[in-house]
């Protein structure tokens, strides 16, 4: 598992490294590009004001947003995914918190139309990721909707053919959404796929 000082050293080759795997349609990657597209388009096609992004590294997705007049908060654990983030978007409420602890206080004090997360819940455990999605259900405003893109399977049996197929390069430190396994918690959760590895969640408040 990377740790906020491994993302630190990542960061600026980040956007290089996602390209090359999405380009070639490999994991973890597959699929990037086309889900942050489909999220941002539909943010656009809806009357949202405020929009929270959580884990949002070198802010690909967020910055388009924040670029379209969107008022932007976001939390982050590494320091210098903040600095890249925040030359993008200098009006940003950004902050520096630790997920795996939810929110920090400053961004429990407001209320979100949008919530993402692009490939950053993976690095929470299961039971972890499902408190977290209720905390942040909570801070949804009336008709909001949380975005989560990630590699993420519609069955177990999926992600574990997905695995036998990446072979060493799986990363056995990440823990997967597999949606069956959150049915029980999220009945109304919605799973698109996107690619073999990757799809867009959809939680509604
Ligand atoms: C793979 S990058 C994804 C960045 C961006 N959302 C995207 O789609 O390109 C994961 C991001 O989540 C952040 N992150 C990972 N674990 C975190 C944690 N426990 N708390 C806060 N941020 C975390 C990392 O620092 C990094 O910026």
């Amino acid at each position: 598992m990377l740790s906020n000082k491994g993302f630190d050293l990542w960061a600026d080759d980040y956007d290089k490294s996602v390209d090359i795997y999405d380009n070639n349609e490999s994991y973890p990657f597959a699929g990037y590009k086309m889900i942050l597209n489909e999220i941002y388009n539909r943010i656009l096609m809806n009357s949202y004001k405020s929009i929270l992004d959580v884990g949002f590294g070198t802010a690909t997705l967020i910055s388009k947003l924040y670029n379209n007049g969107y008022e932007i908060y976001g939390q982050d654990f590494s320091k210098r995914m903040i600095e890249i983030a925040q030359e993008k978007m200098p009006n940003a409420n950004l902050f520096n918190g630790d997920i795996s602890n939810g929110l920090v206080d400053e961004l429990l004090l407001h209320k979100y139309d949008v919530i993402i997360a692009t490939y950053s819940l993976h690095h929470l455990t299961d039971l972890k990721k499902v408190t977290f999605l209720k905390s942040l259900i909570k801070q949804l405003n009336e008709g909001g909707v949380i975005y989560i893109g990630d590699v993420a399977f519609n069955s177990r049996n999926e992600h574990d053919k997905c695995m036998k197929e990446v072979g060493d390069e799986w990363d056995k430190d990440e823990f997967y959404f597999v949606i069956d396994e959150f049915l029980h918690y999220f009945p109304e959760i919605k799973f698109e796929k996107f690619s073999n590895c990757s799809g867009l969640i959809t939680l509604k408040k």
